[in-house]
């Protein structure tokens, strides 16, 4: 057996399905996972020693690329003092009052160990602050592996939920209202139905976990006014938008100040951490000083805190995001010139620094029922091309592109001439 078959068996036996997270299992691909040893810059080396230029980015929290060695030479630092104390430290304090003065809107923030739980607390918060019990999400939006957002829309009426995992109960989905994405209408005719019972929105604003669907800023802000007149809350989780579309995230390029935020990934820098954070009345609701109870044995953790603290600062000093967008732009306009020049049914969807390559469509892309139906299909035989090129991307269908700022210009033009030439070929066994 190969290594990586061998190893992926032994994983199998000590883990379900192999994996410590589901989408690292080449679901529906004809391969065992790859198994990654080191990682530096935009390059990751799996255990057989071939070498891949990473677009995955750890899903999202590696903005400056593999082992930066600002970030790294200040971990070192802490590790010679603080692991964790249980007790208060200033490293949070300086990452807090940091993201405080860069965010004008933001007053408090907690921090916690991933985005999961950052949601998890943000939706206890609006129900304890408002008094109510719903949660209106969006289909196609993914929060973690929260309870009540493990739900997709049912058959019947809009907004009804049904879980989408085992181990939901019925009473807990029936929390959740689902509404379809970019659809006025149905937000509408939800809170005209239950408006009094609606705690929060919640949405991805630039929703990047079921292919790339980004949103019109009227559709954002209309969440704002229709939250605003009923009394609920809007929570934008910018857990993958946060720090990498901009440093005020969506919040800022759409113009909508949210009432809470969750952030996750990049404010980690690649170790694990996830924050929620708004304005003070709402976030004094929080334990010890209010009634909503939230804590962490391992929160705000010295050496994540000092990882996090020192990639926001690098990001902002060296301009990051810009030049990662400009990066990913560049890639996303190779692509979608060459689509163009040799007559292939494609486009390269592109946010920011993230990417989507799917079918062509009539119009953008913004809520799941316009996804091309074909799209699985062609990723499967897309993605083994892209290994042998010496490519990652994360190995699902509908998981988007990340790039990081350790891409060079010169990897840019390679990933592009590499791209087009997979696409080509199969695109060619399919004519
Ligand atoms: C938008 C969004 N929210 C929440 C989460 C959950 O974060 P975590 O995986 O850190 O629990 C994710 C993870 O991908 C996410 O993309």
């Amino acid at each position: 057996m190969e290594l990586f078959e061998q190893l992926f068996e032994r994983s199998k036996s000590v883990t379900p399905g192999g994996v410590h997270s589901p989408v690292r299992a080449f679901k529906g691909l004809d391969q065992a996972p790859l198994f990654f040893k080191s990682g530096q810059g935009a390059l990751m080396i799996d255990q057989k020693d071939k070498t891949y230029i990473d677009l995955c980015s750890s899903f999202g929290p590696l903005i400056l690329g593999h082992r930066d060695s600002e970030v790294q030479a200040s971990i070192q630092g802490i590790l010679e003092n603080a692991w964790s104390f249980g007790a208060p430290e200033a490293y949070s304090l300086d990452l807090a009052e940091w993201i405080i003065n860069e965010i004008p809107w933001i007053e408090k923030i907690r921090f916690v160990n991933s985005g999961t739980e950052a949601v998890m607390t943000a939706l206890r918060l609006a129900k304890g602050y408002t008094g109510r019990n719903k949660i209106l999400k969006f289909d196609g939006c993914y929060h973690g592996h929260v309870d009540s957002m493990l739900v997709a829309s049912g058959s019947g009426l809009a907004g009804t939920a049904t879980a989408s995992s085992a181990g939901i109960s019925e009473a807990v989905a029936s929390e959740t209202l689902v509404a379809k994405l970019d659809s006025e209408k149905e937000v509408i005719e939800i809170f005209e139905r239950e408006g009094s019972d609606i705690a929060a929105i919640i949405v991805e604003p630039l929703p990047a976990n079921y292919g790339l669907l980004p949103q019109r800023k009227e559709f954002l802000q209309f969440l704002r006014k229709i939250s605003k007149e009923n009394g609920a809350l809007l929570i934008f989780d910018e857990v993958i938008s946060g720090f990498r579309v901009s440093m005020g995230g969506m919040a800022e390029v759409s113009d909508v100040v949210p009432d809470l935020v969750t952030y996750g990934k990049i404010i980690g820098g690649g170790f694990p951490v996830g924050a929620f954070a708004g304005n003070t009345e709402i976030m004094e609701m929080l334990a010890p000083t209010g009634p909503v109870y939230q804590a962490g044995t391992l929160s705000a953790n010295p050496i994540c805190m000092v990882a996090g603290l020192n990639t926001l600062k690098k990001i902002k000093r060296d301009n990051v995001i810009e030049k990662t967008n400009l990066a990913c732009s560049t890639f996303a306009k190779n692509l979608n010139k060459a689509f163009f020049d040799l007559e292939l049914p494609l486009q390269c969807i592109q946010a920011a620094s993230l990417f989507f390559i799917t079918e062509k469509t009539e119009k953008p892309i913004r809520d799941i029922d316009s996804l091309p139906k074909n799209h699985g299909e062609f990723f499967k035989k897309l993605y083994p091309l892209l290994l042998e090129e010496g490519i990652y991307i994360a190995p699902a269908a509908y998981e988007v592109g990340f790039f990081s700022a350790a891409i060079t210009n010169d990897m840019v033009q390679e990933l592009s001439d590499k791209f087009i030439k997979v696409i080509c070929k199969v695109m060619n066994e399919e004519r």
